[in-house]
């Protein structure tokens, strides 16, 4: 009785603090949202794009270029915009490298969208037509790219100085690029099938400060970053049984406190007596194993230290967990934690050499499975931004390495897949047709960005390189440096075609997300920032809010 009376009447189940933005204002809200993420990346984009410094609200800075770097540490309230970010994470997972060109592109497809709305074409339209044109992109990507030997150190070179350019590994990126193609074939096996695959986890990056980046190094083996505990022990071991140890070599605690009351001298000695007994045993479990060397995780206890030392053996006590675990690759031992059952068969083999400048160790194994990249900058700031650029750099060149294809950059790929685009749109019936063209447009976003980003004229360029395009010329870009449209392959201007269409596909997909949204039902104000400062009110002020918080920072 009482369900027939509700069903008459709308039935209110929404709290009082929630809000809902309903149709046209909830596109509209979500478009800007995403639309201002984007923004706030594009003027990094390329050579020339300039960098961006963000300061948390704890006063601690990063100068970066990185667009997903960016995006992360900004703090962002905003459910939409989060979307966003996703956006630049998946293709960091994913390519390592392009996180800004992904971005940008999901801003303009939703611009254009926008437009399109405007127009009175349905989001469904223009969701279908997005997911065609997508889809039509990774088929025209993989017709345009090049299948290259993966075994050219020209080519990549190449690849790798693109994505290092404009980036804090500029001034050094010749260098960097040999160091980084070193790195990426030391960790590279061929599998049965005669494909390379590329095992990252076997390269390690550390990082120093004090020095040059022109002083990076590769190393093949780990480091350990640590002074031997006592001084009369040797400081380095070649030809050495490696013993890797996660458990402290102290005197074990009682789980329960216990106290001792000690009320005569011999009961004092007693005890002390049973500790250093324990120490020792300690100690003789792993001279019994045979190490010569032990790189200990926890803590090592004085007395240890000192029978150790007596014993002639090389011991390191808090050694970073992930330290032990890049060495075990590299010497090919097990992590130890229980000591009183360790072997032999538990250790690595290897050789231990010191650096007395730097004060740490390097660790070769016999086969060396796993390489270090030593990177140095002046600062801390210098380095971080330093690694984020060589790690992007690395991920290309072990796409190339394991894919083997490759595309012209400069906009050369951007300008090429927008003209065919259109050549297909006109084989798609509907509305539909109208959004592929839209998706088209959007991709020319990178090349005019680049130029603007340059102090080139965006119009202009998009003139010439489409017109270069017409003429056949697949790979005619934007040579930023010259401002000339030229083939960008033939000048080095050269990316790798998977990062290429994971950024089209992660762009769409993101855009087509966005827009599928009609309805923005939420539990109190409009922000993801839980128990934050912001007031509650229209979702108008929420996004004002971060609109002006990201104006406060650009
Ligand atoms: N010498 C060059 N001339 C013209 N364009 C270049 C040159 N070197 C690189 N580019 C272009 O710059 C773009 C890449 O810029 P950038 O590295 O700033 O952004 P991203 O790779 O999309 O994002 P991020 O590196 O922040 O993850 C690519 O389109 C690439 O082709
Ligand atoms: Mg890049």
């Amino acid at each position: 009785m009482s369900q027939r009376m509700q069903q008459g009447q709308p039935m209110i189940v929404m709290s009082e603090d929630s809000q809902r933005v309903k149709d046209k204002d909830a596109q509209d809200y979500n478009i800007s949202a995403a639309r201002a993420v984007a923004e706030s990346v594009r003027s990094t984009l390329g050579p020339k794009g300039m960098d961006k410094m963000l300061v948390d609200s704890m006063g601690s800075v990063t100068i970066t270029n990185d667009g997903v770097t960016i995006l992360q540490e900004m703090d962002i309230d905003n459910p939409t915009a989060e979307m966003i970010i996703e956006v630049a994470e998946t293709q960091e997972d994913e390519a390592g490298d392009g996180t800004t060109t992904a971005v940008a592109i999901a801003g303009e497809l939703l611009k254009n969208a926008e437009d399109l709305i405007e127009q009175d074409i349905h989001p469904t339209a223009i969701i279908k037509g997005f997911h065609m044109a997508s889809e039509q992109a990774r088929e025209e990507i993989d017709d345009i790219a090049q299948d290259v030997d993966t075994d050219d150190e020209e080519l990549l070179r190449s690849v790798a100085e693109t994505s290092m350019t404009g980036k804090g590994t500029e001034v050094n990126k010749e260098y960097l690029a040999e160091l980084i193609i070193d790195a990426v074939s030391q960790v590279t096996v061929e599998n049965e099938d005669g494909d390379n695959v590329v095992d990252l986890e076997f390269l390690n990056i550390e990082t120093q400060t004090g020095r040059s980046a022109g002083e990076s190094d590769l190393l093949e083996g780990g480091i350990i970053d640590k002074d031997p505990v006592h001084d009369n022990m040797p400081t380095e071991a070649t030809d050495a049984d490696i013993l890797l140890l996660n458990s402290p070599i102290e005197v074990e605690e009682t789980d329960i406190d216990t106290e001792v009351s000690v009320t005569d001298p011999d009961q004092l000695q007693q005890f002390l007596d049973r500790e250093e007994k324990q120490l020792k045993e300690k100690v003789e479990q792993i001279v019994d194993t045979g190490a010569d060397v032990v790189f200990c995780q926890k803590g090592i206890d004085d007395l240890a230290q000192h029978y150790l030392a007596k014993e002639g053996i090389l011991a390191v006590r808090r050694a970073k967990k992930s330290d032990l675990e890049f060495l075990s690759e590299v010497v090919g031992a097990s992590v130890v934690t229980d000591l009183a059952n360790a072997s032999a068969e538990d250790l690595g083999h290897g050789d231990v050499t010191r650096d007395d400048e730097d004060e740490l160790f390097y660790v070769e194994g016999e086969d060396a499975h796993g390489v270090t990249l030593l990177l140095a900058g002046s600062t801390d700031h210098v380095v971080d931004e330093l690694e984020r650029g060589v790690h992007d750099a690395l991920d290309v060149v072990a796409q190339t390495v394991s894919d083997g294809r490759v595309l012209a950059g400069g906009g050369a790929i951007e300008v090429e897949l927008a003209s065919r685009l259109r050549d297909y749109a006109d084989s798609v019936s509907g509305r539909e047709q109208l959004a592929v063209e839209a998706f088209a447009d959007s991709l020319e976003l990178v090349p005019r960005v680049l130029a603007e980003n340059a102090g080139l004229d965006s119009i202009d360029t998009l003139v010439d390189l489409r017109a270069a395009h017409d003429d056949g010329d697949v790979e005619a870009g934007l040579n930023v440096f010259t401002g000339d449209v030229e083939d960008t392959f033939e000048a080095g201007v050269v990316e790798p075609a998977h990062a290429k269409e994971q950024a089209v596909t992660s762009a769409a997909e993101a855009a087509n997300l966005v827009l599928k949204i009609d309805d923005i039902i939420s539990a109190g104000d409009l922000s993801t920032d839980k128990g934050g400062d912001e007031e509650g009110g229209a979702p108008g002020g929420g996004m004002g809010g971060m609109g002006g918080g990201m104006g406060g920072m650009m």
